[in-house]
C-alpha cells in the first residue's frame, strides 16, 4: 500500500466508481472513491529527450515514442516548460484495470514536474496528459487521483468533496486488459441509435443521485440494491461482458450486498460491497481464478 507521509510528495491514488460511470460522459454525476493504491513519480535532470519508466508495467519510454505514455508525457513537459527529466513510477496500482491508472500516472507526473503546483494546476496539466489515453475522458479520474477522498463528479461542475465515512470495498480483477476509449465510443455510437441505451443511461444518472443519499446516511443495504440495478445498466449499454457478469454473481453469492463492474467495463475490475463479509468475497472471487483485493474507500485525503 503507497504511504501518504506528508513529508513525500502526495501520491497519485486509483480510484473506484461507485456508480455513475458512462453516464458521466453525458452530463450526469458519477460518485467515485479514491483506493488505498497509488503511484508516485520521481524525477531526475538527465541530458538528452525526457524518459519515462514504470518497471511495474514494463514500460520504458522516451519522448517522440509512438506510445501513449510517451505522447503524455511529451504534452505535459511541453506544457510545464520543464528541462529534460528521468522519470521513474512507483506504486502499486494495476494498469488497464478500470482503477485509473492513467489519471494517477499523469497526476504523478504533473506533481513531479512542479511539486509546488496547487491540486487545481495538477489536475489541469494531468487532464493534458490524460487526453492522450482517452479523447474525450470525462475528468473523474484526475479529479480523484489528485485530490483523493469521496467525490461526487459532473462534466460542467467538476468534482464536489464529500464528507462521509471510509467504505470497505472487494475489488476484483478480470484481468481482461479493454480501452476506456473504445469502450466510450461504443456506448455514444449505441445511444444513437438505441432508445432503450439512452434511458439506462438516464436511469444510471438517478441512481447515482440516490446512492449518494445511501452513503452519506449510511444505508448500506439500499446502496448494494442501487450497485446491483446499476450492473445491469451497464449491461444493457453492451459494457459488460461474462466474466464481469461472473464475478458479479459469485460476489453476490458470497454474501455481497451489492455488486457491479467499475469503470469503463469490457474488462478491468468489478467492485462488491460486502460489509463482514469481504474476506468471502474475496476467496470466491479467487476460487474463480481471480485476484482481489480490499480498499477503504474514500481514506485518502
Ligand atoms: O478508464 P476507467 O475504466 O477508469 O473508467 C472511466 C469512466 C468512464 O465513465 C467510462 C469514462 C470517463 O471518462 O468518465
Amino acid at each position: 500500500m503507497i504511504s501518504s507521509s506528508p513529508h513525500a510528495i502526495a501520491p497519485a491514488w486509483g480510484k473506484v466508481i461507485l456508480i455513475g460511470e458512462h453516464a458521466v460522459v453525458h452530463g450526469h454525476k458519477a460518485l467515485a472513491g479514491a483506493i488505498e493504491r497509488g503511484l508516485r513519480c520521481t524525477a531526475q535532470p538527465q541530458l538528452g529527450p525526457s524518459r519515462l519508466c514504470a518497471p511495474a508495467w514494463q514500460i520504458d519510454v522516451q519522448v517522440g515514442d509512438d506510445h501513449p505514455v510517451a505522447d503524455a508525457l511529451g504534452r505535459m513537459l511541453a506544457a510545464s516548460g520543464a528541462a529534460d527529466l528521468s522519470l521513474e513510477i512507483l506504486g502499486d496500482l494495476p494498469a488497464a484495470a478500470g482503477l485509473g491508472s492513467s489519471a494517477a500516472l499523469c497526476v504523478s507526473i504533473a506533481r513531479a514536474l512542479g511539486p509546488k503546483r496547487s491540486d487545481d494546476e495538477v489536475v489541469a496539466l494531468a487532464n493534458l496528459g490524460e487526453r492522450s489515453f482517452h479523447s474525450q475522458p470525462s475528468g473523474i479520474d484526475v479529479a480523484l487521483s489528485c485530490r483523493g477522498g469521496f467525490g461526487v463528479y459532473q462534466r460542467e461542475s467538476g468534482l464536489e468533496a464529500l464528507t462521509c465515512q471510509a467504505l470497505p470495498i472487494v475489488v476484483g480483477l478480470s484481468g481482461v486488459p479493454r480501452s476506456t476509449a473504445t469502450m466510450v465510443t461504443g456506448v455514444a455510437e449505441r445511444m444513437s441509435s438505441s432508445t432503450v441505451v439512452r434511458n439506462s443511461i438516464e436511469r444510471i444518472g438517478a441512481l447515482t443521485q440516490d446512492a449518494q443519499a445511501a452513503l452519506q446516511a449510511s444505508d448500506l443495504s439500499a446502496l448494494g440494491i442501487l450497485m446491483n440495478e446499476c450492473h445491469g445498466h451497464l449491461q444493457t449499454i453492451g459494457v459488460s461482458i461474462d466474466i464481469l457478469d461472473q464475478m458479479v454473481s459469485t460476489a453476490r453469492e458470497a454474501g455481497a450486498l451489492g455488486a457491479k463492474l467499475t469503470g469503463a467495463g469490457g474488462g478491468g475490475s468489478m467492485i462488491a460491497l460486502a460489509p463482514g463479509r469481504e474476506h468471502e468475497v474475496m476467496k470466491a472471487l479467487e476460487d474463480l481464478g481471480h485476484q482481489s483485493f480490499i480498499t477503504n474507500l474514500g481514506a485518502t485525503r
